[in-house]
């Protein structure tokens, strides 16, 4: 799958495809992701892509023409390569949330053309014309678009296969099933704090498959009806939780 960035500052994507588990993704090109540098479409001798808001106000916009040459640019670049055309993603504060959901799906599609926005944003009639979708990393508002653009390709670079080195990995990750994740611990077995040793549950130790398997569906059902009781509500509507899920659920003072 191949994703064209648009972006202004093409150099904060390298520091991040090139460490941790993703790497592999974006090095092999099973995650292809193609750098636009916006200044490049620039009309004027100051490679200028920003201008002052119509109708006054603070800040600048992102200048409708730069961005039209680049996604023009984009779309016969992938059409010449065989690439299927796939969705432009704008991100925005104002754009529906990003979640696990929607990762997965593009983590089967054919990747897509990002935008990331600057300044006060870009010039609403290069969005009404180019853009399918308008995706949001969540209710505050970040100084650009790449952080968005980074977390949408690291969530889909995990999703290929062979990238983490146990599939299962994500099958038991947060909102997978629908629920959060339950705790997870490690050695030493007994944590020596100023404040009292800190022993593991007693069950991760028992090697009784089915009471761990129990003991971390309960622990994934109590966080989330404490923190996220959306979806719980989620999961029982589409028919999700057990007979065993409600009974424990209904043990809970919440
Ligand atoms: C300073 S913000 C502009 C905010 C815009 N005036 C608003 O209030 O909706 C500059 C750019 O950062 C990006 N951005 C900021 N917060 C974001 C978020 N929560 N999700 C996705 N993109 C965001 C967008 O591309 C946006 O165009």
């Amino acid at each position: 799958m191949r994703f064209d960035v648009i972006t202004l500052f093409p150099e904060l994507f390298a520091p991040f495809m090139t460490v941790g588990v993703t790497r592999r993704a974006f090095e092999s090109g099973q995650v292809d992701v193609r750098l636009w540098p916006l200044r490049d479409f620039a009309s004027d001798n100051y490679r200028r892509v920003d201008d002052r808001p119509y109708g006054g106000g603070p800040g600048m916009v992102m200048l409708a023409e730069p961005l039209l040459k680049a996604l023009g640019a984009v779309r016969n670049a992938r059409s010449e390569a065989g690439a299927t055309a796939g969705p432009v993603i704008h991100f925005s504060p104002t754009g529906r949330p990003i979640n696990q959901a929607l990762l997965r799906e593009l983590a089967q599609g054919p990747g897509a053309t990002l935008l990331c926005g600057r300044y006060e944003g870009i010039d609403q009639r290069v969005l009404d014309r180019e853009v399918d979708l308008e995706l949001s990393l969540g209710d505050f508002v970040l100084s650009g678009g790449e952080l968005p653009a980074l977390a949408l390709l690291d969530g889909i670079a995990r999703l290929q296969e062979g990238v983490l080195s146990d599939a299962r990995s994500h099958e038991q990750d947060s909102f997978e099933d629908g629920l959060l994740d339950c705790p997870h611990y490690s050695r030493p077995e007994v944590l020596a704090l100023p404040e009292g040793d800190q022993p593991v549950p007693p069950v991760l130790l028992s090697g009784h498959h089915a009471d761990i398997a129990r003991w971390r569906r309960e622990r994934s059902l109590s966080l989330t009806a404490q923190r996220r009781p959306d979806l719980i509500a989620a999961a029982r509507a589409a028919g999700r939780l057990s007979k065993a899920d409600e009974r424990y659920l209904a043990t809970l003072a919440l």
